[in-house]
This record gives structure tokens, C-alpha cells and sequence, in this order.
């Protein structure tokens, strides 16, 4: 198991690793993005749950839109944080789920 992804009617496991958006894409699971990916529209934004050690750690793109967003140490960029084959306990959430 790599991920549980948290919304209001169930909880969603998410296997593999590579960035949260495309683990939830992979999983068929929504995550909003208007930058494909890129890093840009923090539409992606995420809550870290439980496991918050188990991402990368932010890179400068990263820290640059967290800081705009005016994000919580709590969040992360979905497209921009890796998610390691084999992680576990790792637990996320959205505000729109
Ligand atoms: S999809 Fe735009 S910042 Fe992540």
C-alpha cells in the first residue's frame, strides 16, 4: 500500500509511488490541476494526514507556491511531492473530497 487517500464516503488506497496527483490519477480519484502538473496553479494542494515523513522533501517550486498560498505546514503540493514505492502509512486529504 502506498497511500490512503481520505474523502467523505471512503477511504481510497493508492498503490505505486511517483507524485500524489498522479497516484490519485492512476487510481481514478479527482485532484483538481490547471497546470497539468507543472507546479504553477496550486490547485493540487493536498493535507497531509498521518506520514507526512514519507514525501520528499519540498524543492524550491515547492516552497515558492506553498509560501503564495499562504499553505499550512499541514499541506503539500500534490504534483510536486513524491511519494516512494512501498511507502506506507501515508494518509491525505483534500478540502473538496
Ligand atoms: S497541478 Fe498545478 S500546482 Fe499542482
Amino acid at each position: 500500500m502506498a497511500a490512503v487517500a481520505q474523502t467523505r464516503q471512503r477511504d481510497q488506497v493508492l498503490e505505486g509511488g511517483g507524485t500524489l496527483l498522479a497516484l490519485c490519477e492512476a487510481g481514478g480519484l479527482p485532484l483538481a490541476s490547471a497546470c497539468s502538473g507543472a507546479g504553477a496553479c496550486g490547485r493540487c494542494l493536498v493535507t497531509i494526514l498521518e506520514g507526512a515523513e514519507t514525501l520528499s522533501q519540498p524543492e524550491q517550486r515547492e516552497l515558492d507556491l506553498l509560501l503564495r498560498l499562504g499553505a499550512s505546514a499541514k499541506e503539500r503540493v500534490g504534483c510536486q511531492c513524491q511519494v516512494p514505492a512501498g511507502t506506507t502509512g501515508l494518509r491525505f486529504t483534500t478540502s473538496y473530497w
